[in-house]
């Protein structure tokens, strides 16, 4: 008999495209093989979001064509993961009857589970128990990695529904983090990617005799041998510390690059998104890391039209963009979470208000990214090489230190570190030429 085929369709963050390798990477090991669609597959799966609505419809869309799959074969499997699935549990069942099988973010094991049982009725999955690490995985690219040192989170953003999704926060094990990293190096990995909800909280929920800090976290990956670079995603603004602003200097693989999460520009939204943090103390984190990294590329994540958000508050947004000038943002339209706090609040705005408002904001994030780029123009640059550019195919692309994607000509294999000379700068993309000689000088 042919093998069982698997098709897995992913939303959302990098958790989530993480989730998906390993579950790939079971599901290999199980003996299923990958299908280029979904149409040719048994087992049907979804990584699902609950960030944005758009992500939400996106989804239920995906999902109509599984069902009309399904119904053309009922023996397919159709699975459905990760925080969205998480957030409605088991509703998932009763508005969609074809779904065999649903589990939360990490709960990959489970999939295992049903797979291998003779269950006959659909099953959901949605407690926490451990960490997938000891799971085979698929990497997309075999020279990067991700590492997930901790699940869950314990802030209490109004708008966020990942405290529901994905629990408390925990901590990983030191040794188990190290460990990790110490056999993807061996496998050849140049860059990994921590991650957590709130990376740079990790540690404080380890048993005294295991704690160790986020900043010392870092610097035990950052010696182990192999690794070129070091990144992670995302760290809470409240917990960014000296310690960890200076690692940046300090650590050789630890990357030019800080994502911040500024959410508002103004002190009032801050404080009812339960941000912890107001708009001076953010600008003081910004000034640390300027003052210790001065060349360090700092991206964020803003929410537009929180519920109440006046015309000044999103001037203050705006400010901050203008005075930080960010390397490049994601920015999002808030859109009310069931079961948050802010999705109960007074003051929502109407739709026009928030594009508009976004529109203004998009304006100013691209300027300055541009702006900004120009710094990189006629510099030398480290880049990391994955793969052929996405609009010409002759070129190659890749990614600097600063976390920003080049696209250069040159002839160099996915997985090379070459210097590239940088000749132009867009609000996105660097572009230049590699330096053939550079090396050998
Ligand atoms: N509406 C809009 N954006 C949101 N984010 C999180 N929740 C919401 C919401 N309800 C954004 C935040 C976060 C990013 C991952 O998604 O900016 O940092
Ligand atoms: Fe990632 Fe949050 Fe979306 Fe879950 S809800 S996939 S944690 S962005």
């Amino acid at each position: 008999m042919a093998a069982k085929r698997y098709h897995v369709t992913t939303f959302g963050c990098q958790m989530n495209e993480h989730d998906s390798e390993r579950m790939k990477g079971m599901l290999d090991s199980l003996g299923y093989a990958e299908a280029s669609e979904r149409s040719e597959a048994d087992l049907i799966l979804f990584n699902t979001c609950s960030i944005r609505e758009s992500a939400d419809s996106r989804f239920i869309a995906h999902l109509g064509e599984a069902k009309r799959l399904k119904s053309e074969d009922p023996a397919r499997v159709v699975g459905v993961g990760g925080c969205w699935a998480q957030s409605v549990k088991d509703e998932v069942f009763r508005r969609f009857p074809f779904v065999d099988v649903a589990f939360g973010p990490g709960q990959i094991h489970r999939l295992a589970e049903f797979l291998t049982s003779d269950s006959l009725s659909a099953q959901g999955y949605f407690e926490f128990e451990d960490f997938a690490g000891h799971l085979p995985m698929k990497r997309a690219r075999e020279f990067q990695g991700w590492i997930q040192i901790s699940q869950g989170c314990n802030c209490a953003c109004s708008y966020c529904i990942v405290p529901s999704t994905r629990g408390r926060e925990q901590s990983r094990d030191p040794d188990e983090v190290l460990a990790e990293v110490e056999r993807l190096a061996a496998d050849g990995v140049l860059e990994v990617t921590l991650l957590g909800q709130n990376v740079n909280s990790y540690g404080r929920d380890l048993a005294l005799e295991r704690r160790i800090s986020f900043s010392e976290l870092l610097a035990r990956v950052d010696a182990v041998e192999g690794i070129e670079r070091l990144r992670y995603t995302s760290p809470h603004p409240k917990d960014m510390k000296e310690d960890v602003v200076r690692a940046h200097a300090e650590l050789r693989s630890l990357c030019q690059h800080i994502h911040l999460p500024l959410q508002s520009g103004s002190s009032a939204v801050l404080k009812r998104m339960r941000r912890t943090y107001d708009r001076r103390r953010y600008m003081d984190r910004v000034a640390l890391i300027r003052e210790h990294v001065p060349d360090c590329a700092l991206t964020t994540d803003i929410i537009v039209g929180f519920p109440g958000e006046t015309e000044e508050d999103f001037a203050e947004t705006l400010e901050v963009a203008e005075e930080v000038g960010y390397d490049g943002a994601f920015t999002f339209v808030f859109s009310p979470r069931r079961g948050t706090e802010a999705a109960e609040m007074e003051g929502m705005l109407p739709h026009a208000v928030k594009r508009e408002r976004m529109q203004r904001l998009v304006e100013v994030v691209q300027r300055r990214a541009t702006e900004r780029g120009q710094r990189f123009v006629g510099r030398t640059m480290e880049v990391l090489v994955e793969g052929p550019s996405r609009n010409d195919p002759a070129r190659l692309r890749g990614r600097t230190r600063h976390n920003k994607t080049v696209n250069f000509d040159g002839t160099a294999a996915p997985g090379e570190l070459v210097d590239v000379e940088i000749t132009g700068a867009t609000s996105t993309t660097l572009s230049g030429a590699e330096r053939l000689l550079s090396r050998a000088l």
